[in-house]
């Protein structure tokens, strides 16, 4: 075991592929417990899981909080929305507050890139990361790299496509930077706009036209429009991005037969995927949202069990 994850997980950088690969291998025996008539074990039982978000989600905040359960953690839930921030608490005394009730980790969500990293600075808690602003989304480029080495065996010579508003995702940095640690190679379909203002060290090449991009795929991985993110006009219309760049029949018809479509929810269906094209049977979608929570129990288990030592599995169905 390198660095992953030494203290909190904060981010894709940093990591080394022998740390996603670890990673990726114990989600396997995550995934084999999770389909078990009861998929349960007592490996973080004493131990108390926080969702920490500032911002919505569905998937992240769902699974984290499954994933703890399935190792019988205690859980707690933080919505800024219901919380005593409208009364003028601040982030810091927040997270003080979670951690007084015995939080052992923060799963934390929030608008500002860097907060993880500056919440990880005021606790002994854990942090994990769970999107910050356009910065990195961690492990959702685990459970995405997860999705793909299932369906294809090996990301090693893939060839990925991202798609759509790479300029606010922070899923696209934290996928760049693990696809091609694992060997794929990526390329960024994006109107000029949607790109970051700098691409220098991306280790990716760019194209402007899915058409041209599509039959030569392995991998077309769609993002959403981040429109909680974009304060100015940067496309045309909702309209002319989709007749560009949204993935149609008639464009999913272009993509080799053995090419997987991905998509890290929420879809925006009709703007950057068509309806019929999520059910193709060449989507994942929903595999990777069903791979996330066993992702997300590898990580805890890696932070809060002796996970390091993958040779002492007994731990993990209580015999240690
Ligand atoms: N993919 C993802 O982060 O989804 P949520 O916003 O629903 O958590």
């Amino acid at each position: 075991m390198n660095s992953i994850p030494s203290r909190s997980l904060l981010s894709i950088e940093g990591m080394t592929k022998s740390d996603i690969e670890e990673i990726l291998d114990l989600t396997d025996t995550f995934d084999e417990i999770g389909r078990r008539p009861i998929p349960k074990v007592p490996a973080l039982r004493g131990r108390t899981v926080a969702t920490v978000f500032f911002e919505n989600s569905t998937r992240t905040r769902l699974s984290f909080e499954t994933a703890a359960r399935r190792l019988s953690a205690d859980t707690m839930s933080f919505g800024a929305g219901s919380s005593s921030l409208s009364k003028g608490e601040s982030i810091r005394d927040t997270v003080e507050v979670i951690e007084a009730y015995g939080a052992d980790v923060l799963v934390v969500r929030h608008p500002a890139a860097g907060i993880a990293q500056r919440i990880d600075n005021w606790t002994d808690a854990l942090v994990v990361n769970a999107g910050d602003g356009c910065h990195e989304h961690p492990t959702q480029a685990l459970l995405d790299a997860y999705t793909l080495r299932k369906h294809k065996g090996s990301l090693n010579g893939l060839r990925i496509a991202i798609v759509g508003d790479i300029r606010h995702s922070r899923v696209a940095r934290s996928d760049v930077l693990a696809f091609t640690m694992l060997g794929a190679e990526v390329v960024l379909v994006a109107p000029p706009t949607l790109l970051p203002p700098s691409l220098e060290g991306w280790p990716v090449t760019i194209s402007y036209d899915l058409d041209e991009v599509l039959p030569t795929l392995d991998v077309c991985y769609l993002l959403r429009m981040q429109n909680e993110r974009i304060s100015e006009g940067l496309i045309p219309s909702v309209r002319e991005y989709t007749a560009d760049y949204g993935l149609n029949i008639k464009r999913a018809a272009t993509l080799p037969k053995d090419a997987l479509i991905c998509h890290p929810g929420p879809t925006n269906r009709g703007i950057e995927i068509e309806a019929a094209v999520a059910s193709d049977p060449r989507s994942v979608i929903l595999d990777q949202v069903s791979n996330g929570v066993s992702i997300r129990m590898a990580v805890l288990f890696l932070l809060l069990g002796s996970g390091r030592n993958l040779g002492a599995t007994s731990e993990l169905e209580g015999g240690q």
